[in-house]
Formats: structure tokens, sequence, C-alpha cells
């Protein structure tokens, strides 16, 4: 396979690879050259320097495809692109012939055919990347599908996370050398699990790394993930995934621990908002409990005052800006590595699980988002 559909698909020696690379792009990001921008946002060509100095993928045609709203995602991938030289043309759903009835299948078929390499799409169709990897000839990157998988998500995170502990700890950059892995590490995940594809897709980088994650919420939001537990404790005997709707159990001795957004329509099954924020909202003093210096992650947006307080978001245990610049070197690695930047051209991220001897990656979950494409398998 020459895509990046979710992180169950890549082998770890291929994560580590993306990690190490996006170690190296954030460093030359930080030491651009004075008078050129640490971290390019300009929209419109490469800039001189980037197009000279480092542009591997200068004359890829790189398609943003985001049928559902994305501020951090949309634009770190852009930027990424633009970064090494890649050209990036949106592709705006509610104003394509998708409007019209023109089916996924076509539109990507279209999308090849006009000369894009790599298509990065985000589909509140959970399944709809792996439907346009099956007609797009060049590389399909999933930025978020539904409630199943948000693959470049779990991976910034897991490298601003290993980089957080490592300097907390006084180690060496926790990427570059190793030394962050999570081994020994405690990880909370709490909010509405039910709908994450962000849990989803960090259940699997932080228990394969090691990490004892424990993901906590309301019952009815735990559905399936004493399933999910079950099945990497095969999968992933080197992490250990706890579930809980218990938040001390959760949060006492984390190293970290990360909220997910709360979205009041979804408060279904029992729970008021008011009586959610009472029991499950993460506070500095409910993170007393945790491992002194424990950080605060969450992948945004953010509802402060609801799953996390303003002062713990904004505070100085918090990661979010750190998540959301992660993304930026974390894709440039991404996209290198589908569109052959440090690697040789054409190389495809997913070849060495099988040399690696893993079982073929789990399929797509099954949501209510998944009905119109229940021809989707793999
Ligand atoms: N974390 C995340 O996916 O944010 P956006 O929806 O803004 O891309």
């Amino acid at each position: 396979m020459k895509h990046l559909l979710d992180v169950d698909e890549l082998s770890w020696a291929e994560t580590e690879r993306i990690l190490g690379r996006a170690a190296i792009q954030r460093r030359t990001l930080a030491a651009a050259p004075a008078g050129q921008p640490a971290e390019p946002v300009a929209v419109g060509p490469a800039t001189a320097w980037a197009a000279a100095a480092m542009a591997p993928l200068a004359g890829r045609r790189v398609g943003l495809l985001f049928a559902e709203p994305s501020t951090r995602t949309r634009l770190s991938f852009e930027i990424a692109a633009r970064q090494l030289g890649a050209e990036t043309f949106v592709i705006d759903p509610g104003h394509s012939s998708l409007v019209k009835g023109e089916t996924l299948a076509d539109t990507v078929r279209t999308l090849a055919a006009l000369g894009l390499h790599a298509l990065v799409m985000r589909h509140h169709r959970a399944g709809a990347p792996w439907v346009a990897a099956r007609y797009f000839n060049g590389a399909v990157v999933n930025a978020g599908d539904g409630w199943h998988a948000h693959p470049t998500q779990a991976l910034l995170d897991l490298f601003t996370l290993r980089r957080a502990l490592a300097a907390r700890d006084g180690l060496a950059d926790g990427t570059a050398d190793g030394s962050g892995r999570l081994a020994g590490r405690k990880v909370a995940i709490v909010g509405d699990l039910l709908h994450s594809r962000v849990a989803r897709s960090n259940a699997w980088t932080l228990v394969a790394d090691g990490a004892e994650l424990r993901v906590c919420g309301p019952r009815p939001w735990l559905r399936g993930w004493d399933e999910l537990a079950a099945e990497l404790a095969v999968k992933l005997p080197s992490g250990r995934l706890i579930v809980t709707d218990d938040l001390s159990a959760a949060i006492g001795g984390a190293d970290a621990v990360m909220a997910l957004r709360v979205q009041k329509e979804r408060m279904r099954g029992g729970l008021s908002l008011a009586e959610y924020v009472a029991r499950y909202q993460v506070t500095d003093e409910r993170l007393s409990a945790a491992r002194p210096g424990c950080l605060f992650m969450h992948p945004g947006p953010v509802n402060e005052g609801i799953e996390v307080t303003h002062a713990l978001a904004v505070g100085p245990r918090s990661l979010v800006l750190e998540q959301v610049a992660s993304g930026v070197p974390v894709r440039m690695a991404v996209l290198e590595a589908l569109l052959g930047g440090d690697e040789p051209t054409g190389r495809s991220i997913g070849t060495e699980r099988a040399a690696e001897g893993l079982a073929p990656a789990s399929a797509p979950v099954v949501d209510q988002s998944t009905r119109d494409l229940s021809s989707v398998s793999r």
C-alpha cells in the first residue's frame, strides 16, 4: 500500500522513521535563515529559500479535500506541503461537482486525471479515505474520517508527548534518540471516547509505544472500548489499555492527561452537560492526584469551561499549542515518506508491516456514518 489511512497500518519502524524525520524537520524549521520565516505560513508560491534549500517535493501536487471543517489539520498540511516545495490545491466539496451528484469515486478519479500526486482528505463518513484510495493512483492521507481514525493527529500527539516528557524529566530529545519511549508512562484520555477518531488512533500509537493508557468518560461513551482493550492486549502487549468511568482512577499517577471535545448535541445517555462538568472536567485541582509535572493535552478545538478549565488549557502544563505546532513537521515527514522526500521515490508507507510479521490492520469501525459506504472493506 502507498497511503496513510490509519496508524495501525504502519510498521513500528515506519512510525519511528516518521517521528525521527519530523524531529529533523522541526529543527530545520526553527533554524530557517534570517529574513525567512521559521515556519512559513504565506499563502502563495513556496519561498525561494524553501525551493532552493528544502524542496524535495518540488513538482508534486497535493490536493486538500476537506468535507468537514478544520483549522489545524488543513492548514498544517498546506504549510507542510509548501515547505517541502509542493504545490497545494484546495478542493472545496461544497463548490465541487460532488454537490451535483458526482460520486466520491469519480471525484477522486478526476483529481488523479488532473495530475494530483497526493490527496489529503477529511470526510464525515468513516471509511471514505479507503474508498478514495481504491480510485486514486497517488497517495491518500486520511485527515480524519467520521468517528474512526485521525492518524496524523496520533503521530503528532506522540511526537509532542515524547518531547515534552523528555524535557520535563531532563532527558535528551524524546524523539530524536528514542529516549522518549512511553514504557512506564501513564496517560489518560478523558471525554467523549465514543465519537473520537483522535482517541482511537491515539490508543494504537500510545499503547504500541509502551504506555499504560487509561480511557475515561461516562459509560455510554465507552461503548466498544472494552473490546478494543482486549484486541490491543493481544496485538500490542508492550502497553496496556484500561477502560474506566472513574476520573480519579484515570488521573491517579498519570504523566499526561488528554481531554477530548464534548459536544452539547451528543450529551445523551444520562448525563447533562452540568453533570459532565461536575464529574469529568479536567482541572488543575484534579491533576493534583496525577504525577507531579503532569502535562495536559487536547487535540482541539477546545471547549474551555466544559471538558477543561480555561486556566488549565492555557496554563504552564498545557501542550495544546505545542501539539498544533508539531503538526507541521510531522505532516512534512508524512508527505516526504509518501511522495519521496528522504525515502526513495515511490516507497510506500505500510509496506514493512508484513515484513515484521504483523497481522493485517483492522477494518474501519462501522458506525452510523458508514451506511452509504457499505461496500467499504479492506
Ligand atoms: N485536531 C484537529 O483535527 O483539529 P482541526 O479540526 O482544526 O483540524
